[in-house]
């Protein structure tokens, strides 16, 4: 079914010498080095990743990464395949690929950026053509997409608050009102016109083919359908599409979506932002009570940003400035870039400690502080700046838990619901991209004869001060319900690079509240324990986010540690598994190394 070819990894590279020597925190407790045998070689690991010479596609979905492996395979960069992977899995994935959601794209090119011939970077109104958000780093251009949805006109602030003053949970997840204006079709129209090689036509080809044609569901599909069936069941378009559940085997086909993709195809975003499927998605919202309008859609664009930067022992990291999650990436980085957590070991209470304090002072300031930088005031410089990160670095005690100031309603728990993708073509380009309805099928509603659903992503917004949203979080006024704000996402594609600022690492996931937080340790485990990329994504994790005041352990953390944990004062759970962080890499010698997170996925597809 897949295009998947498990090669054999050829580079076998000496992990020890692939990262600084961290710096010892002076107060740090003394640890003993690890043993010598403990530094395996790339290819004595216990995962392994796959290799390719042409460059290849990790996503969650094998008939979408093959999509685009066949399209890397015509001649397409990076982002074509991105976009091609994308699309497909709005086909293949409908929990999580989308039309109707949106989404963040990283991107790498080698060479001067192919954007400024298409007349991408200039003309737009308001925008000085001397600031262009690119950002030049190792022979290449990077920048970032932001195709995170918008609060429709006429949203307000106390959109989802009832008569009593409480949130309404269900209209905030499960209603057309808890749908936010889609990004994702005018942002990866955006990334294939200023960024791709090849016409939209040819990238969105595999997905309409996908559509039209059918495909056999694999057993994940009919799971996820079945066990999201009451919500579908509700909505008569989406009942008509995915109920009853197909068996695995069978085949899906959908010619209301294929339509709709072809009308893209032809027409780039204007098929979708106006006339006949803009139409369709208004006409449901007049009927159901939303909110979205022509105006909003007609409003709506995706943004060029330039992505955040800072270095972690030497590597530039670039990742999703806010609305998306990268700030809080950086953070932690920055906190965790003293401990020497290479000496202290993977998953150890030692290092499990500290990192849960860095992610529960993180998260404080997200809550608190973060928004979109559109409208509210985000002080990025200062939160990143090294005396607010040596500040929040103090507060950690090394021996004890900091109780959270109050404990929480428990987080939600996560589902399928987002997807992220990472690409390497033959050139070494590189695109992460992360995209979600934010709950599995979104709000559950589809539009009627368009053949896709719509995103849930206004209970990503603070309904109310201090109370919880779906995955626990308790926001702020930054991020309160405005009228074209784009909510507050965890979302955090990210790219790595080496020293000398080659490409090297695309790596994102998944996994709502925990996205920035599994990011982080697939980065730890790559750059500090010097794990190769799979056995990187494939270790386990954990999660903490100030409320509730716990940390998650996923399974395969010792219960040695957990008594350890405990015993400094934290409470401890164990959790479901966390994100799913799809990722490649850049070899030195050329060629790339690609991996699916095991929780979730089959092996990535090659070009060649
Ligand atoms: O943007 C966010 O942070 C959430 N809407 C993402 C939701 C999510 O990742 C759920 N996933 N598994």
């Amino acid at each position: 079914m897949s295009t998947a070819r498990r090669g054999a990894a050829v580079a076998v590279l000496l992990l020890a010498g692939a990262v600084a020597a961290p710096v010892a925190l002076a107060q740090a407790p003394a640890v003993l080095a690890p043993p010598e045998n403990n530094v395996l070689l790339e290819g004595e690991q216990r995962f392994r990743p796959q290799w390719s010479a042409r460059g290849q596609v990790a996503a969650q979905e094998p008939l979408a990464s093959a999509a685009g492996a066949a399209i890397l395979r015509q001649g397409g960069n990076a982002v074509d395949g991105a976009v091609a992977t994308a699309f497909a899995l709005a086909v293949t994935l409908p929990q999580a690929g989308n039309l109707g959601g949106g989404g963040f794209l990283l991107l790498w090119l080698p060479g001067p950026s192919p954007a400024r011939g298409r007349g991408c970077l200039d003309g737009a109104p308001g925008v000085n053509p001397a600031a262009v958000p690119e950002l030049a780093i190792g022979g290449g251009t990077a920048v970032a997409v932001n195709f995170r949805e918008t609060a429709p006109a006429a949203a307000t602030a106390t959109l989802f608050l009832g008569p009593d003053g409480q949130v309404d949970r269900e209209r905030a997840t499960r209603s057309l009102l808890s749908t936010a204006v889609p990004g994702s079709v005018a942002g990866l129209a955006l990334a294939q016109r200023c960024y791709g090689r090849l016409p939209l036509q040819v990238v969105m080809a595999p997905a309409i083919r996908l559509a039209a044609q059918g495909f056999p569901v694999s057993r994940e599909l009919s799971d996820s359908l079945a066990a999201a069936a009451p919500r579908l069941q509700a909505d008569p378009a989406s009942r008509r599409l995915f109920l009853p559940p197909p068996p695995p085997g069978t085949r899906l086909r959908q010619g209301e979506l294929a339509a709709t993709l072809r009308r893209i195809a032809a027409e780039g975003e204007q098929g979708f932002y106006v006339g006949p499927v803009a139409d369709a998605l208004v006409a449901a919202m007049e009927r159901g009570g939303g909110l979205i309008t022509h105006g909003d859609l007609r409003a709506y664009r995706a943004r060029l940003v330039r992505p955040l930067r800072r270095e972690f022992r030497g590597h530039p990291v670039l990742t999703m400035p806010p609305p998306g999650g990268g700030l809080t990436l950086l953070q932690l980085l920055g906190i965790l870039e003293p401990f020497d957590l290479a000496a202290t070991g993977l998953n150890s209470a030692a290092s499990l400690h500290p990192m849960a304090e860095a992610m529960n002072l993180a998260y404080r300031d997200r809550n608190a502080l973060l928004g979109d930088p559109e409208q509210v005031p985000v002080p990025v410089e200062r939160l990143l700046s090294p005396a607010h990160l040596d500040a929040m670095r103090r507060r950690i005690d090394r021996q004890r838990h900091t109780p959270a100031p109050a404990l929480e309603a428990a987080a939600g728990r996560e589902g399928l619901n987002t997807t992220h993708l990472s690409v390497a073509d033959r050139q070494g380009g590189l695109v992460a991209l992360t995209t979600t309805l934010n709950f599995p099928y979104g709000n559950g509603i589809s539009v009627p004869g368009m053949g896709f659903l719509l995103n849930n992503e206004m209970d990503d917004f603070t309904a109310r001060a201090g109370s919880a949203n779906a995955f626990g979080l308790r926001q702020g006024a930054a991020n309160a319900i405005a009228p074209g704000r784009r909510p507050l996402s965890s979302m955090a594609p990210t790219l790595v690079f080496r020293p000398d600022g080659r490409p090297w690492i695309a790596t994102g996931s998944p996994g709502g509240s925990r996205i920035i937080t599994t990011v982080l340790q697939v980065l730890l485990n790559r750059m500090v324990h010097g794990l190769n990329l799979a056995s990187a994504a494939a270790a386990p994790r954990i999660h903490s986010q100030l409320w509730p005041d716990r940390i998650d352990l996923e399974q395969g953390v010792s219960p040695d540690t957990r008594r350890l944990l405990e015993a400094m004062g934290h409470s401890v759970r164990q959790a479901p598994a966390m994100g799913a962080a799809n990722s490649v890499e850049v070899l030195d010698g050329g060629g790339s190394l690609g991996t699916v997170d095991p929780r979730r996925a089959e092996g990535p597809a090659v070009a060649e």
